[in-house]
């Protein structure tokens, strides 16, 4: 048996509660033992509790000291575009001189640009790309990460993409319908092709389907055809909606039976209150609003309305060249409303539900994962309240130190 007893730590902090999704005065509810332990046994915690209550001496047993260090689950990104190759910095520069991300993308650039490079990768290319993004993740806390196809468009690359991101340990995530592919001349025509010489391979592969339900993407009739096809092959289903323009994603997701819908900074007052009234999980992405200059997502009006909703990083080359989810839980609590509290629960165990593994992911207590953020910091809520700061100290995951600073 292998065991790792994390000691002395300044503070154990983890969502409350067994339940998941955490909403409405749950989301803010957050544990913390002082001067505490986590005991870790074969990959799992076995244990979490104050120093005092620890008397017997424990054989066989690693040691970490914790002195100074405050302890939170590993963090969840349930969002990212983790599978691609090459940069858009040159766009960056554009758009700093003020391009639009929209102009850019009906120029043949954004998306399309990134799919060029991707495919030009090959597999091995991207295996290397997913495992390089996977490394920066994990020193920003992130144990467990979701990934998107959706930069092959073809279906050598798509699928290339989801076995890059399963080999690296993510959950892959199939969005083929990302954008209409150059060489197909209309959306519903490419749809076709994904259906019927993609899905079927691609539902061995990935856990959920998702779809880019925007003006110059995919409209409402083509995600539902999509999504439908991708929930009759066994995918969950996922969907990026009212990111620039409000297209009817929230009911379309509702109806359907959705684990989320994603974005959300165009929603009005009637899309809160619906997405509050459903289980489908709103997921925030404040990095990509910042990234673009855009609005931000409705967050303190979802919370308050009752709704479920995570935090995610949205990590991708375009409209989010960011992996730390610290920064967005800084970006929740400055930009969204929201508290320290709530924004940890936002990337800890609601995200681990919208990826179906709350019962394992985003708590500190006995039976879940041994994932587990070191915070180099004297109180778990630097971990928002330290901006862009060198917050994360050490990383253990599945009860073996990953990184250390
Ligand atoms: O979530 N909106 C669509 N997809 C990504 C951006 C992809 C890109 O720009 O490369 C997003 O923001
Ligand atoms: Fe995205």
């Amino acid at each position: 048996m292998s065991r790792l007893l994390i000691r002395d730590l300044a503070q154990v902090a983890t969502p409350a509660g067994t339940t998941a999704p955490l909403r409405g005065r749950a989301l803010g509810e957050v544990a913390v033992i002082e001067n505490a332990y986590v005991l870790c046994e074969d990959g799992r915690i076995s244990a979490v509790g104050s120093m005092r209550e620890l008397t017997s001496p424990l054989r066989d047993v690693e040691e970490l000291d914790g002195r100074g260090l405050c302890a939170i689950p590993g963090l969840v990104d349930c969002h990212t575009h983790a599978c691609f190759a090459g940069d858009r910095v040159d766009e960056f520069a554009l758009r700093a001189a003020g391009a639009s991300y929209e102009e850019l993308h009906a120029a043949g650039g954004g998306i399309l640009s990134t799919v060029r490079a991707t495919r030009a990768a090959g597999e091995d290319g991207l295996r290397a790309a997913v495992e390089r993004h996977r490394g920066w993740m994990v020193r920003a806390g992130t144990t467990t990460f979701e990934a998107k196809s959706g930069y092959g468009l073809d279906r050598d690359t798509e699928l290339a993409s989801l076995r890059a991101i399963r080999a690296a340990d993510g959950v892959p995530t199939w969005l083929g319908a990302h954008a209409v592919a150059p060489e197909h001349d209309s959306a519903d025509e490419y749809l076709d092709f994904l259906l019927t010489e993609v899905l079927e391979e691609a539902a061995q592969v990935a856990e959920a389907a998702d779809v880019f339900l925007e003006r110059g993407a995919f409209d409402a009739a083509q995600a539902r055809r999509y999504l439908e096809a991708c929930r009759d092959a066994g995918l969950a289903l996922r969907l990026h909606g009212d990111q620039f323009t409000e297209m009817g994603a929230i009911p379309l997701a509702i109806e359907l039976g959705a684990r989320s819908v994603d974005h959300l900074e165009a929603t009005s007052p009637e899309g809160v209150r619906l997405l509050a009234a459903s289980n489908v999980v709103g997921v925030l992405l404040p990095a990509s609003a910042l990234f673009l200059g855009h609005p931000m997502p409705p967050a303190r009006g979802l919370i308050d309305a009752g709704a479920a909703v995570a935090l995610a990083t949205d990590f991708n080359p375009g409209s989010a060249f960011c992996e730390s989810l610290p920064l967005v839980c800084s970006l929740a609590c400055t930009q969204l409303g929201m508290s320290p509290a709530e924004a940890l629960a936002a990337c800890t165990v609601n995200a681990a539900h919208v990826l179906a593994r709350a019962d394992r992911k985003g708590r500190l207590a006995s039976g879940y994962d041994a994932d587990v953020v070191l915070l180099d910091a004297p109180d778990w809520r630097y971990l928002s309240y330290h901006l862009a700061g060198d917050v994360v100290g050490a990383v253990v995951q599945g009860g073996r130190l990953v990184w250390a600073r």
